[in-house]
């Protein structure tokens, strides 16, 4: 019999995969990395580029001075039906060969940490990939495709949330009513499980699941309303510009909407874009915000704003107000964001929106607040306080359960195995 099995949480922002000692029945290991590569621009044309992966795409990117390809939320093409491959050096890479360099980097950590080659894994996949259903099987057939191509061989999918409620279930002596919260960078998931203890693990019989959803708002989209609020006006949104003189116009909204995203940040650097600008800049009256702007797109600069943004929203994780500065390259910005006004004005949308889906999603279910025992909040997102504040008011500091916001899905997708191991271990 194998030895070990692997769970692995494939996120947007982060990726984690957890070793599963399969007579032990415990997590030995946990490797964790950012769910980011770097293909570093070929020195001869077309040549082929070596790819780094993690933390090294990033250490890579910065080294080379922002040349290449950075990619992230990688994620977010698998469920892309448009996206069929896209072109680096010399090679073309479909979705699933650009997710399997994650998959191959954690697989090979922990492989060298065991001195085994490991071919059986429980992997995540969100309640959604996309409301359409052909999408959402296309992202989970693109998934397995990636995980073949890392070397696994017997691949099992598990639902997010139900690998966080595993890591949870073993914590728990009675049944309970539990709401499993994952707040991620590109999603908010919700399940609802009734779970049974036995302190065996929870098998299939005493977990029933009531009800699942999600909606496409999380972490990243907090940056993208910092970004709106605090970011674009030093970009040029309410400068004016006046190709007829007396009849001055907004900049083209889409400037400022493309750079609220990370991953459409690069559309704005076409060639006719980039000339598109230069006209507003020199219809602005050259106005320096326009050619911030200018510098941001053509200096590749967009990441790193973005880490200061996160930074500023980590920040007020535990402080009142917090300093959102950037200077590079002649950009000099210096914004003071208080907890007040980025819960109040920046996010507020967002905020309402995930508070209404959650009230419509316990409704449908015929679930009232205070039927639920225990709400176990996970994901990066969930430490921001605005949104644990709506769960505080909704249910009670009380209920409120967390574990290693991190790595608790991976957990548990790795001690998931066990349900299903009845059949297939034996
Ligand atoms: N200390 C923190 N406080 C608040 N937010 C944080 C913190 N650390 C990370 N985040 C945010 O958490 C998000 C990433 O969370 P997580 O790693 O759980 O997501 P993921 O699992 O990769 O994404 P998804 O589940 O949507 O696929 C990012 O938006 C990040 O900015
Ligand atoms: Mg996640």
């Amino acid at each position: 019999m194998q030895k070990y099995i692997y769970g692995i949480d494939f996120g947007t922002s982060n990726s984690a995969l957890a070793i599963l000692d399969l007579e032990t029945r415990e997590c030995i290991k946990l490797f964790t990395i950012p769910s980011l590569l770097f293909f570093q621009e070929p020195k001869v044309k077309g040549e082929f580029t070596q790819v780094s992966v993690g933390q090294e795409a990033i250490d890579k990117y910065v080294e080379n001075r922002m040349n290449g390809r950075f990619m992230k939320s990688i994620k977010k093409v698998l469920p892309n039906k448009s996206f069929i491959d896209t072109r680096i050096g010399n090679k073309m890479y479909k979705a699933e060969d650009l997710v399997s360099f994650i998959l191959i980097y954690l697989k090979k950590s922990a492989d060298e940490f065991l001195g085994e080659n490991i071919k059986t894994a429980v992997i995540g996949r969100p309640v959604v990939f996309d409301e359409n259903p052909e999408k959402d099987t296309l992202a989970q057939t693109r998934l397995d495709k990636a995980a073949k191509i890392a070397g696994f061989e017997n691949i099992h999918f598990q639902l997010e949330p139900m690998g966080a409620a595993h890591t949870y279930e073993r914590e728990i002596a009675n049944s309970e009513l539990v709401l499993v919260a994952d707040f991620g960078g590109g999603t908010s998931d919700f399940s609802l499980i009734k779970l049974k203890s036995d302190g065996l693990g929870l098998s299939n019989e005493n977990q029933e699941i009531i009800g699942q959803g999600g909606i496409y708002i999380g972490g990243d989209n907090f940056d993208s309303d910092i970004m709106w609020s605090k970011g674009t006006p030093h970009f040029g949104r309410g400068v004016k510009e006046e190709f007829t003189p007396g009849k001055p116009l907004d900049l083209p909204l889409s400037y400022f909407q493309n750079i609220c995203s990370w991953d459409k940040m690069n559309f704005l650097d076409t060639l006719r874009m980039k000339l598109s600008i230069e006209k507003s800049y020199q219809f602005s009256g050259k106005n320096q915000r326009v050619k911030n702007l200018q510098i941001l797109i053509s200096e590749n600069l967009g990441y790193s704003f973005f880490k200061e943004i996160e930074k500023a929203k980590i920040g007020l994780t535990k402080e009142e107000e917090v300093n959102l500065k950037f200077q590079s390259n002649g950009i000099n910005i210096e914004e003071n964001i208080s907890l007040e006004i980025f819960e109040n004005e920046i996010i507020k949308e967002n905020l309402s929106k995930i508070e209404g889906y959650l009230e419509q999603f316990l409704k449908d279910k015929k679930v009232d607040f205070k039927d639920i025992d225990v709400v176990f909040m996970t994901g990066g997102t969930s430490m921001v306080k605005p949104l644990k504040a709506i769960f505080e008011k909704n249910f009670g500091i009380e209920k409120l359960k967390s574990g290693d916001n991190f790595n608790s899905v991976a957990i548990g997708l790795a001690y998931s195995y066990l349900s299903l191991s009845t059949v297939e271990i034996a």
